[in-house]
């Protein structure tokens, strides 16, 4: 429909007549009050005593809150000022006032503008709710496959005694796993004294402490900042190399290190130090499987059995557990029946004594790739395969095997 604005009775009936059905004002207010009633008018027709600033008053106000409006401009004569008026008021057409073809195709011309922005708007209401939708529909399918996607194993190999073999184990399971088509990630947390890297002959740039100028915010980046790779299927996070660093992880740090790690890799297998600090701790907390290593002597048995009353202390399952006996070469006056039985803990794997592990420590190479064939590597790969087995079988949707409801912890500090 088309609105006349014209304060002249006579002009007013004679517009009117020109234009079919048209509704006509004689002040801005009660045009202003119709249109506001008739959301889809699309041409307003402004009379030619109406005063130019009135006009361009109307036109700005127009312009802003029905842009889809078409304000039509009659003068007695189209000159100069009447355009610049139109123009910078934003008005559709300037036609002279006794122009009565000119005036309806002015109106005809509103009236198809109207009707393409109309639809432009409901093409893009259309394509906004459509995009809406697909992204509701896409987070939905994210979280879906975040809930879906497999979570790795964590394997902590730990004991409360230093040089019985954790870093021989640790590195050595984790290279086999990696060998046997494992996606696998091997986190150095003996901060002070971290072996991984030397015995993968490996020269990190970043170390876990970098993670600090991340804030506590381990996203992929953060992550990627710190692995090294090793291998197509083994990447590490070495230890510091300086133990002055002014910056050192925290156990927080650690703690959403290694729940990111678990998301990107299928097997995150931890080397710890040999005491219960907060790095261990954190690892143990997110344990799958808690690996004992001890090797057959006195002290080292004394050191595991206060691990083992430790970690029930603390509520760690047993079920969790598994037991290397390192070193078991029988020779040593105290029997493995003997130590297995004084520990309540059956090995799950026994390494002897061999100048080969040093020598393979010495070369920078693992074990399970220096000499393949030797005992000890066949039987880290055995083993390598029962963590990885137990990974592939294990219901990830269920809590930590190495972890009981409500754990009771004990913190220094
Ligand atoms: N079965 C073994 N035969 C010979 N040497 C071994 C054996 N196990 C460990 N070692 C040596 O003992 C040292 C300590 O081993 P490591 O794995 O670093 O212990 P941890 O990490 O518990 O301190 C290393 O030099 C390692 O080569
Ligand atoms: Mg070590």
């Amino acid at each position: 429909m088309t609105t006349i604005l014209e304060p002249d009775a006579s002009q007013a009936s004679v517009l009117q007549a020109m234009l079919h059905g048209s509704s006509a004002f004689g002040d801005m207010e009660a045009l202003r009050s119709h249109l506001r009633d008739t959301p889809n008018e699309f041409a307003v027709v402004i009379g030619p005593s109406v005063a130019a600033e009135f006009a361009a008053e109307f036109a700005q106000w127009a312009r802003v809150q029905r842009p889809d409006l078409g304000v039509i401009l009659l003068r007695e004569t189209v000159d100069s000022s009447a355009l610049a008026l139109a123009l910078r008021s934003g008005m559709r057409e300037v036609v002279q006032a006794r122009d009565l073809a000119g005036v309806t195709t002015a109106v005809q011309r509103a009236r198809s503008v109207a009707s393409a922005i109309g639809q432009t708007l409901m093409d893009e209401a259309q394509a906004a709710a459509d995009a809406a939708k697909a992204q509701v529909a896409a987070e939905a399918a994210a979280a879906q496959a975040a809930a879906d996607a497999p979570v790795g194993q964590l394997h902590t190999v730990f004991s409360t005694k230093g040089g019985v073999g954790k870093s021989l184990v640790a590195t050595n399971v984790a290279v086999a796993m990696a060998d046997a088509g494992h996606r696998v990630c091997l986190v150095d947390l003996d901060v002070n004294s971290g072996d991984v890297a030397i015995m993968l002959q490996l020269n990190p740039t970043r170390t876990i402490n970098d993670l600090v100028g991340f804030s506590g915010v381990i996203d992929d980046g953060a992550i990627d900042s710190v692995l090294t790779k090793y291998s197509d299927n083994l990447s590490i996070v070495a230890a510091p190399i300086r133990l002055d660093s002014l910056e050192q992880a925290t156990a927080e740090d650690v703690g959403r290190l290694l729940d990111a790690l678990k998301l990107r890799f299928e097997a995150v297998v931890v080397d710890t130090s040999g005491v219960f600090d907060d790095h261990a701790l954190t690892a143990l907390d997110r344990s799958d499987t808690i690996v004992l290593v001890g090797t057959l002597d006195i002290p080292a048995l004394k050191g595991l059995k206060l691990a083992i009353n430790t970690l029930e202390l603390l509520n760690f399952t047993k079920e969790s557990w598994k037991f290397v006996l390192n070193r078991a070469d029988g020779r040593v006056g105290l029997s493995v029946d003997e130590y297995e039985s004084t520990l309540g803990l059956e090995a799950n794997a026994t390494l002897v004594s061999a100048n080969e592990v040093l020598n393979a420590v010495n070369r920078g190479e693992p074990l399970v790739r220096a000499f393949a064939s030797h005992q000890n590597s066949k039987t880290l790969a055995r083993f390598a395969a029962t963590l990885a087995q137990s990974s592939s079988t294990s219901d990830t949707s269920s809590d930590h095997g190495g972890r009981k409801a409500g754990r009771l912890r004990r913190r220094k500090g």
